[in-house]
């Protein structure tokens, strides 16, 4: 039996959405267990892509079934819309194939005003959210009085009463926070809610229960982490951070399913840095080289857009994102991108305040002050999309990747050099 968790070592967009789509063949479940349509996942097979948000990628695949863990954030009509999208593309989504746990929280609209609105207050300091209400909906999970679950949905009469308390709250401070902001009204929230839940209502069950059982019939099931270990909101370059434990800290508290359970631990890294929004980031290169790869590697956000800040392979922060998330092997992504460039650089050490360090700073102070010493590898000035295995890769390729390997001083079994699946070399 596998029991399989695959979670993005750096700030997110590492192409874990590939490497999941590779292991579901092997697969009956598949498991997102936080975050929530801030995450972007692109996936291609059969010439088709798809880029999937909230959904589990295991969703794509016959047989295979797809779960939205107690740890989510769920907003009902993305998902609603995800899944059309997918339905109309004669891809079947239905009660069987697709689970909502009842304990997983719920976004709103004011969750999304209020996002935006602390956003803009916070000014030269914004996180650079997403802007979809994450981090406002696990605010009121963690503050108990504001929140619904989706099992609340069901519960039709308290669900009216506790919305009216909710809305005219978020009113009083809204309005408090900005004067020109419209009121929002808790009887249209509450009708609109009501067909949302009765949409979702054959998906809806006690996914934890679910999950227990599957482990119990020795079912193979694979955790889909989203964003990435330096995003973790107790482990990551807080504030500058998403709200859930995107590192493997999340599995247990997410889905129930103990960490013990895993016997299978895949870091996902890409083989240089990117970041979207704010916050430090040591190896940013603000020149033509970063505008290369974000060119090269389409390095633009499937969710909002936004150009990816791009910078060489960070190799204290990943190894610490490997640490914290306890991976026994890796996946290195998106090799392809580097080819053509004369040399390239791996952070291997931090110099902090005349210090030199290969911890990972806990205060983004210190962070913010950290220059990238550098380890300097020739570059291959070759395409490598056709390499199907290691001798393959030209020397150049082949020694980036063993210098990643040392210095996070975890196995490579994964070597990406392109979107397809096929364009992977296993190790
Ligand atoms: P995937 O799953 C990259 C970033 C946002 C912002 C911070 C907080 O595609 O790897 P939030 O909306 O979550 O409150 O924003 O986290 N962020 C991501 N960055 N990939 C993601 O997901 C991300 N999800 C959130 O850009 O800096
Ligand atoms: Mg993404």
């Amino acid at each position: 039996m596998s029991v399989t968790s695959v979670v993005g070592l750096q700030w997110g967009d590492e192409a874990k959405g590939k490497i999941v789509d590779f292991l579901t063949d092997s697969h009956a479940v598949v498991v997102r267990y936080q975050g929530g349509n801030n995450a972007g996942h692109t996936v291609k097979f059969d010439g088709q892509t798809y880029k999937l948000s909230l959904l589990p990628t295991g969703i794509l695949r016959p047989g295979v079934t797809a779960v939205i863990g107690n740890g989510l954030v769920v907003n009902p009509e993305a998902l609603l819309n995800e899944m059309k999208s997918l339905t109309d593309r004669g891809i079947r989504v239905d009660g069987r194939n697709l689970l909502l746990s009842d304990r997983a929280h719920v976004i709103f609209p004011y969750h999304i005003v209020e996002d935006r609105v602390f956003e803009q207050r916070r000014g030269d300091h914004a996180i650079g959210t997403t802007g979809r209400g994450i981090g406002t909906c696990y605010r009121d999970k963690a503050g108990r009085t504001h929140a619904v679950r989706v099992g609340d949905l069901y519960h039709p009469e308290s669900l009216r009463d506790k919305l009216k308390d909710i809305v005219a709250f978020k009113n009083l401070t809204l309005k408090a926070l900005d004067p020109s902001l419209e009121p929002l009204n808790a009887d249209a929230i509450y009708a609109q809610y009501q067909t949302y839940a009765q949409k979702l209502e054959s998906h809806v069950v006690d996914t934890t229960a679910w999950l227990h059982k599957a482990l119990k019939q020795k079912q193979n099931i694979l955790f889909e982490g989203a964003q990435g270990g330096l995003l973790d909101v107790d482990h990551g370059t807080f504030p500058y951070v998403t709200s859930s434990n995107s590192s493997a800290a999340g599995i247990h508290s997410g889905s129930g399913v103990p960490q013990r359970a895993i016997n299978r631990m895949i870091g996902v890294v890409k083989a240089y840095t990117t970041r979207v929004g704010g916050g430090p980031f040591p190896t940013e290169l603000h020149n033509e080289i970063g505008q290369h790869i974000r060119d090269v590697g389409h390095e633009y956000g499937t969710v909002t857009g936004r150009p990816r800040r791009c910078g060489w392979f960070d190799a204290v922060a990943t190894a610490y994102g490997a640490r914290v998330c306890g991976v026994d092997e890796i996946a290195v992504m998106l090799l392809d991108v580097l080819a053509q460039l004369d040399e390239l650089n791996i952070c291997e050490a931090y110099e902090i305040r005349g210090e030199r360090t290969t911890d990972f700073p806990s205060h983004v102070e210190d962070l913010e002050v950290a220059k990238p010493i550098f380890r300097k590898i020739p570059g291959w000035k070759q395409d490598i999309t056709g390499a199907r295995k290691l001798s393959d890769l030209p020397a150049g390729a082949r020694r980036y990747v063993d210098t990643i390997v040392e210095l996070l001083e975890v196995p490579a079994k994964f070597i990406s050099i392109g979107p397809d699946r096929e364009q992977t070399i296993l190790l």
